[in-house]
């Protein structure tokens, strides 16, 4: 029996680690769910960057409001920028839709683009914040860019006028006797309008919002689970002081 299980786990383990990994190192993101500061910077990043194509039809612009604490004001300054089909502006508690039909998205991108609602439980935050910092000059693709961990994705590079243009270095590797190219490293080829630093940072705030986008309850989920704890440290005191009480007399 235990050799069975140890069959079965060697063979695996080693097809795991590949679906993970798909050869490519992912970057921790420096993200802190808690910072409600930083989930207000990334929607607004979301909304200027994202939303034209990508929809995130199970939020509300208002629950976003409630939660990082913005008035309907802030929001409609900062977040709603859309019309309803009659060009009435849309209500703080639409959905955060797009306008774009999934028609038009395959004439113009080949494929439908997806909704980001739950990307970030689906990829990971680390999946995330690599994939949209790894955009490299790729001239035999269509928008002639391609990514590190998509490859051959069909999303345009649009924060590269923030980042600048990253070129690859190849390297020459032998892999089963056959010589591949495979890209080494990136490196900057024309410098964006931000530094390394503030790019990551802005990386980091938006993906920060897509894990909120998520789960948008887990904080209260977090602190409510502290509270049952301590909750349950009390009871259980005043339990056992009750039980040695009712027991004092009987020994
Ligand atoms: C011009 C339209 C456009 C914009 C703007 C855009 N995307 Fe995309 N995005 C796409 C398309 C098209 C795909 C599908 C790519 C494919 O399947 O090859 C995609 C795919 C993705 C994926 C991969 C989804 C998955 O799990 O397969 C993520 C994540 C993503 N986009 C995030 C973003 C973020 C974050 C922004 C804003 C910074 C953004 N996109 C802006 C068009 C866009």
């Amino acid at each position: 029996m235990k050799k069975q299980l140890l069959t079965i786990l060697m063979s695996v383990v080693p097809t795991v680690t590949l679906a993970a990994g798909g050869g490519v190192h992912l970057d921790d993101a420096p993200i802190d769910i808690a910072d409600m500061e930083s989930v207000k910077r990334g929607a607004k990043h979301f909304v200027d960057y994202c939303l034209s194509c990508h929809e995130a039809s199970y939020m509300r612009y208002n629950r976003i409001a409630m939660d990082t604490g913005m008035s309907d004001g802030e929001l409609r300054e900062n977040l709603i920028f859309t019309t309803n089909e009659k060009g009435e502006p849309t209500k703080v508690g639409s959905l955060m839709k797009v306008a774009m039909t999934d028609e038009y998205a395959k004439k113009a991108f080949g494929t439908e683009v997806p909704d980001l609602t739950l990307s970030a439980r689906a990829r990971g935050a680390d999946w995330l914040y690599t994939y949209l910092r790894t955009f490299y000059v790729d001239p035999n693709r269509p928008t002639g860019m391609n990514n590190l961990v998509f490859p051959d994705v069909s999303m345009p590079n649009v924060l590269g006028s923030l980042q600048g243009i990253q070129k690859a270095v190849y390297k020459t590797q032998t892999r089963q006797g056959v010589e591949v190219e495979t890209v080494d490293k990136l490196e900057l080829a024309q410098p964006g309008t931000m530094t390394a630093e503030e790019f990551d940072a802005f990386v980091a705030d938006l993906v920060n919002f897509m894990v909120y986008l998520g789960e948008p309850v887990q904080n209260e989920r977090r602190s409510l689970g502290v509270k049952v704890l301590i909750f349950l440290a009390i009871f259980g005191v005043l339990a056992y002081l009750l039980k040695k009480e009712y027991w004092k007399d009987v020994h």
